[in-house]
């Protein structure tokens, strides 16, 4: 931690690993859900994910630099966990809402983390790679609040019902 600049390509690192680690689980995620609007839901921000893949590769090239090896180990945590709940037996319609649960989770930190690039990207002026942060960043709130949508219009009643 020797400069603000060393700090932003490691958590960029970070972030690159955790969205790798994201495309591989996703699709597990999409498989294992019985409603298909969540299903959908995880095969559209499957695509979404590797276009940020790509993103985050133009952001390492316009810094000159490549992407530390290095495994983030909260998106591997939030993605075992999300192996947990595909494994879990059960209603469907109950397991539809705990892999909503999953999904946020990892929304958020998604969220959290690229807003912390942002702003150390921002404070060093690097307007472009700020910029590019900003557009996942907005990409994964989108998602969140989609998620939120489905949990509030079908799959939370379905699982109710379901229960009864
Ligand atoms: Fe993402």
């Amino acid at each position: 931690m020797n400069s603000m600049r060393e700090l932003l390509i490691d958590e960029l690192s970070d972030l690159y690993s955790a969205e790798k680690q994201l495309v591989g689980a996703l699709p597990k995620m999409a498989k294992a859900a019985a409603c298909e609007k969540l299903r959908t839901a995880f095969e559209e921000h499957l695509a979404v994910t590797v276009n940020q893949l790509t993103r985050l590769e133009s952001v390492f090239q316009e810094l000159g630099e490549k992407p530390k090896r290095k495994k983030c180990k909260a998106m591997e945590g939030l993605i075992e966990e999300g192996a947990e709940v595909i494994k879990k037996k059960g209603l469907p319609e109950v397991k539809d809402v705990a892999l909503i649960g999953a999904a946020q989770r990892v929304e958020h930190y998604e969220m959290a983390a690229y807003g912390t690039s942002r702003a150390i990207a921002e404070s060093l002026q690097l307007i472009t790679v700020a910029g590019l942060l900003q557009e996942t960043l907005d990409e994964e709130r989108d998602a969140d609040t989609e998620l939120n949508n489905l949990a509030l219009s079908d799959v939370n009643a379905e699982a109710v019902a379901a229960s009864e």
